[in-house]
């Protein structure tokens, strides 16, 4: 056991100086799959052995269970803000006025100035080089924790690295989402209907707030520390400079572009130009500058005031306005046929880079700033990485009203809203290009049609060339029309048409899925499958009807019934039952549960079935399957090259069967 102890440490040590490696320096050793082997490993060391397990293990980033609320953490030094200066003269003005009190002239002062990074000021504990809690800063002396979402972040250790770490330390910093994360992540948000951010500063409040750290784990925070709060141990240092560099040395991120220099008005006006540049190269959004006076005993004799340092100030950086005309409005559709409204505008330079797009997000923006085409506006950059509309300044002369165009611009279709809904569709459904590639993905898609050999890329290719027009495609795609495609051949043409054919008998429930009604996901066509029973009965029921089943509310309802009325979709249908697409009636009885109660455990590989549809097939008679075997283990499913799993199991004493075994003892029930 010891052994196996000491191993289990090695890998968890080692995966941690990997994520360091890439997470904090930026500078990898290892290739992804050397990285993948090794934290597979490290999984499957943890399940086979549970008591082995360290709050520090890379794998316990995320913790198993969402918050109910946030604790209230009280903050041992207060968190303080700073006070901001908007010119060269008030920044300058500010370090005179501290020299004066310290009786020396401001150029002896030196100056050490770091990026304002906008993000959220967080206080992270450490005990024993432990990560402890993490809080927000919230009024500067009661926060709140966010351990959960914070332990999620990589760039911050979970253990410090150091051998000699303090008893106790407070690290301040700023967790923020760098830009193209955020970006990334409003773009998915965009395709899938949910909340777009206004900023990345936004995008971090939510993700730090959110009660399920697995939300938090799926977007890229990150962590740099400005200073130190509250510690106990032997520290001592003389410079601020020095304390960002120990921080470094426990395992933290630098702040890129920081520099030393002496007070003087010109170095001062030096480094805001020095910084106005890097401002644009940065891959994370600051929003000015601090300076801060670097020898740490000039600080502690200067203190606070009110709520802020008297040695150090944010020099912010000015709003980035400028006026414009607004040319157009046009409107874009997203796969699930929501149209969003874009600003077209006379380019403008704003901030670094020329603007001619803004954002409007929908109608009721356009209804709240009184928009007309032609108008003269201002838009501003402020923070904001997606310009935004800040106001009408001059009526355009002339000046025309913005309308929702009533129908589609890509395919034509009525254009419907939902009532209470602020979002406009296309009701072109299943035959509108906009959503076309990508229904067809979702279609094709793992969890429902499940093609194999027609993944996204193989999609969108067909898509672009006209071949793949809608799903109905899918069954009348020719071997030439994929082998000709650039990276194909017979061999894999052939295996897509044969994974088409193999998908062609399915349950109901799946193909409703499949086919991406607005807002009907997998349960919802699972509970209409199962009420309705056959599709025909399902494409003729009335709101009301389909409103008796569980789950389904007047939206969905409305939604399934405005989708089978449209002859487009009972076109396409038409054409893929005519294909071959079958499923057995939908019998009203549950499967058996013949295995409810027990506990099995599936290890190897197996040939016929995968392990997730094996899976499945033992849920489905009412089994739990674990990743690991225990004296509860029901039966050992063991497929080929099974490993310690088998081994346990036969030290166990414990049922065990060979994949063939098990295929015949279910043969009675479908197993595909
Ligand atoms: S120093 C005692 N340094 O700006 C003051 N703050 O407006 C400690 N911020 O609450 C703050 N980057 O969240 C400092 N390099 C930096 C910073 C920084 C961003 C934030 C911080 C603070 C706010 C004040």
């Amino acid at each position: 056991m010891s052994s196996l102890s000491t191993d289990y440490k090695h890998l968890v040590a080692q995966i941690n100086q990997w994520d360091h490696e890439y997470y904090v320096l930026d500078n990898p050793s290892v290739s992804d799959a050397e990285y993948d082997q090794s934290f597979r490993k490290l999984l499957d060391l943890e399940s086979q052995n549970p008591s082995l397990i360290s709050e520090q293990s890379p794998s316990q980033r995320v913790g198993a269970k969402p918050i109910t609320e946030f604790r209230k953490i009280e903050h041992n030094v207060k968190m303080l803000s700073l006070a901001n200066a908007f010119s060269l003269e008030e920044t300058f003005n500010f370090f005179e006025k501290a020299a004066k009190e310290l009786n020396i002239d401001v150029s002896t002062l030196t100056i050490f100035s770091e990026p304002k990074l906008d993000g959220l000021a967080l206080s992270l504990h450490y005990e024993n080089g432990l990560l402890t809690y993490a809080a927000t800063r919230g009024d500067g002396q009661i926060g709140e924790d966010v351990t959960h979402t914070i332990r999620t972040i990589k760039s911050i250790p979970l253990k410090l690295t150091s051998a000699t770490p303090p008893q106790t330390i407070d690290i301040r910093g700023e967790v923020f989402m760098p830009i193209a994360a955020f970006e990334k992540l409003n773009r998915r948000a965009e395709k899938t209907d949910l909340k777009v951010f206004v900023n990345p500063r936004n995008a971090a409040a939510g993700t730090i707030r959110q009660m399920n750290p697995k939300i938090a784990a799926e977007r890229d925070l990150q962590f740099i520390p400005y200073g130190i709060g509250e510690y106990e141990g032997p520290l001592s240092f003389t410079d601020h400079s020095e304390t960002l560099y120990y921080l470094h040395t426990l395992g933290f991120k630098q702040n890129p572009h920081c520099y030393a220099f002496s007070g003087n008005f010109e170095a001062f006006e030096k480094n805001y130009h020095v910084m106005e540049h890097a401002r644009a190269e940065m891959p994370m959004q600051i929003d000015g500058i601090v300076y801060k006076i670097n020898t740490l005993q000039q600080q502690t004799a200067l203190g606070f005031i009110a709520r802020s340092p008297k040695w150090a100030i944010a020099r912010k950086f000015p709003a980035q306005n400028e006026i414009t005309q607004l040319l157009e409005v046009d409107f874009q559709v997203g796969r699930t046929g929501v149209l969003t409204p874009v600003a077209r505008l006379e380019p403008v330079f704003v901030g670094g880079v020329t603007v001619s797009n803004a954002t409007l997000h929908n109608m009721d923006e356009i209804d709240r700033l009184g928009l007309y085409r032609g108008d003269n506006i201002e838009i501003q950059r402020a923070g904001d990485v997606i310009p935004k509309i800040v106001k009408v300044v001059k009526k355009g002369n002339p000046r025309t009203p913005i309308l929702m165009p009533t129908c589609c611009p890509v395919c034509n279709a009525p254009i419907e809203k939902t009532e209470g809904q602020t979002a406009f569709r296309c009701s072109g459904g299943l035959t509108c290009p906009a959503q076309g590639a990508e229904r067809i993905k979702h279609y094709a898609a793992r969890k429902f049609m499940n093609i194999n050999h027609l993944g996204t890329k193989l999609i969108e290719l067909l898509y672009s060339q006209g071949t793949l027009k809608s799903i109905a495609d899918i069954y009348t795609l020719k071997l030439n029309d994929i082998a000709q495609l650039e990276g194909q051949g017979e061999k894999s043409a052939q295996n897509v048409l044969d994974a088409i054919n193999a998908s062609k008998t399915t349950k109901l429930g799946t193909f409703l899925g499949a086919l991406g009604i607005h807002e009907v996901g997998e349960e919802g066509a699972k509970s209409l499958a199962k009420h309705f029973k056959s599709l025909n009965s399902l494409s003729q029921a009335t709101t009301e009807e389909l409103m008796q089943v569980p789950d389904i509310g007047p939206v969905m309802a409305t939604n399934v019934v405005n989708f089978f009325q449209d002859t487009r979709n009972q076109l396409i249908i038409n054409n893929i039952l005519a294909s071959g697409v079958t499923w057995q009636e939908e019998d009203n009885e549950a499967t058996p549960q013949i295995l409810a109660g027990q506990t099995w455990v599936l290890t190897g590989t197996l040939q016929v079935l995968s392990r997730t549809d094996a899976k499945a097939f033992l849920e489905s008679l009412g089994a739990k399957v674990a990743g690991s075997v225990s004296k509860k283990t029901s039966c050992v499913v063991a497929g080929q090259d099974a490993g310690s799993k088998l081994s346990n199991a036969e030290k166990l004493g414990l049922k065990i069967m060979n994949e063939a075994e098990f295929l015949a003892e279910f043969s009675a029930y479908s197993l595909t």
